[in-house]
This record gives structure tokens, C-alpha cells and sequence, in this order.
């Protein structure tokens, strides 16, 4: 747990949380970055109750402000057959407490959890995600500050076929390898992020 002053007041950064203290808790009306406030605290509890889904969250009071979790990719991605990966899914902190070094403390506390340490994190960050006309910034400067931001807790940009990743130059693969992953599992990442020319 980790404690941030803000001009707005106190902020705790917390986690992993449960489903049931999650539920206690009320959303920020201004977190409809990727749905509205209930859904995405609907999504939080489910990811809160799978046995790998972690959940950290930033609060004001018993008002969540800010989250970042991680889960199992998707069973249809390539990445799901990875034995030893987690996905970041979603980072995203309350607009009207944006830039104050949430969501890089959201990050730190999270990466402080050895239990990272034995994965490979992926976060595969597509620009129609992101919350260009809030934030003023181009698409290129978005993908710098989320570069640095990730960049903060040694997340890399990967170079990868992912269709889905060469839809727009803008969008990126980060990864960050765990202290305890085995090169044959480093090895096991390194082929899928080139599916294609395994077969070649
Ligand atoms: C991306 C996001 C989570 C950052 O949250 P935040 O709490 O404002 O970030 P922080 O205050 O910890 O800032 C981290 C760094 O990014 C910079 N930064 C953040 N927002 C910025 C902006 N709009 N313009 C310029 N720099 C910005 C900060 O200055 C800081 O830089 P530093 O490391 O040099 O000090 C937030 O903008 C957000 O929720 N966006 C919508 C959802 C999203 O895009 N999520 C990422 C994809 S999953």
C-alpha cells in the first residue's frame, strides 16, 4: 500500500484487490475511458475473482480513481499459448486526477508483487484505445508517454506480425520479462512474437 498527495487530497494505491471489497467501493464517474463507470467496475470484479486476474487500484476515500489489471490474454490470441504469460490489460486513472503520478504509482506498487516476477507481462496498446482528445497530445506523443510510462516499470517495445498490433504504426507491443522466467520460456515468447515466419 502506498500513499500519494494530491492538491485534490489523499490517494491510496492498493491491490491485489478482492471481488467483494471491490463491490464496497464506488467508481468515479469521470473512469469511461473504455465504458461506463459501472461496466468497467463490472469487468474489475470479474478479473478480481479469476485465480491469475489481479486488480490494483488508486482510491479517494472509498472512491476508486484510478486501476490497472492483469489477466490471461485472450484464448484466441497467439499469446494465449504462452504457459508463463499475463496481460496488462487496461491502465487508466479518473480524468480529473490525471497527472499527479498515478498511474505510475498504480504500476510501481503492482511490479513490487513478486509473483510478476515469474511472467512475461504483455500489453498490447492500440491507438483507438487511447484518449487522444482529452489529453491534447498527437498519437505519436500519446505512444511516447505510454512508452515511458510502461517504460517505467521495464516494460520494452516488442517488435511483432500481430495483425492486429501492424494494423496502425501508431500501436505497439510492450513486454516486460520477470526475474524468474526461464530462457526456454523467453525463447517460447520470442517465437510467438513471429508466428509466421516459424513456418517459413
Ligand atoms: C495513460 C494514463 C493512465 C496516465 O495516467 P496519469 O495518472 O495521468 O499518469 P502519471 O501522472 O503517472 O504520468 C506518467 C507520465 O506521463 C506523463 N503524462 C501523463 N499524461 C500526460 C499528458 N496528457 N500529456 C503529457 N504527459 C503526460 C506525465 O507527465 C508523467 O511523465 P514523467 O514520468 O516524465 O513524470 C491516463 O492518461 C489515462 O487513463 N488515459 C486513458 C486510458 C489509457 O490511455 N490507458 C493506456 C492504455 S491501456
Amino acid at each position: 500500500m502506498k500513499q500519494i498527495e494530491t492538491e485534490k487530497g489523499i490517494v491510496i494505491i492498493e491491490g491485489p484487490v478482492s471481488q467483494r471489497y471491490l463491490n464496497s467501493l464506488e467508481m468515479d464517474s469521470n473512469l469511461n475511458n473504455f465504458r461506463s463507470p459501472a461496466r468497467q467496475k463490472e469487468a474489475l470484479a470479474i478479473v478480481a475473482g479469476l485465480p491469475e486476474g489481479m486488480v490494483y487500484i488508486a482510491r479517494h476515500k472509498q472512491r476508486i480513481i484510478g486501476y490497472v489489471l492483469f489477466h490471461y490474454p485472450n484464448e484466441y490470441s497467439r499469446w494465449s499459448r504462452h504457459p508463463r504469460i499475463l496481460e496488462l490489460g487496461a491502465i487508466e486513472v479518473s480524468r480529473s486526477w490525471q497527472k499527479n503520478g498515478i498511474a505510475k504509482a498504480l504500476l510501481q506498487e503492482a511490479f513490487k508483487n513478486p509473483s510478476l516476477e515469474d511472467y512475461v507481462v504483455i500489453t498490447t496498446e492500440f491507438y483507438w484505445h487511447w484518449d487522444l482528445k482529452n489529453s491534447g497530445l498527437s498519437v505519436w506523443d500519446y505512444r511516447r508517454m505510454l512508452q515511458n510510462l510502461f517504460g517505467s516499470v521495464g516494460f520494452k517495445r516488442r517488435h511483432t506480425d500481430d495483425p492486429e498490433i501492424l494494423e496502425h504504426p501508431a500501436n505497439m507491443l510492450m513486454v516486460r520479462i520477470g526475474k524468474n522466467v526461464s530462457k526456454q520460456h523467453i525463447n517460447m515468447f520470442d517465437d510467438l512474437t513471429y508466428q509466421h515466419s516459424i513456418f517459413m
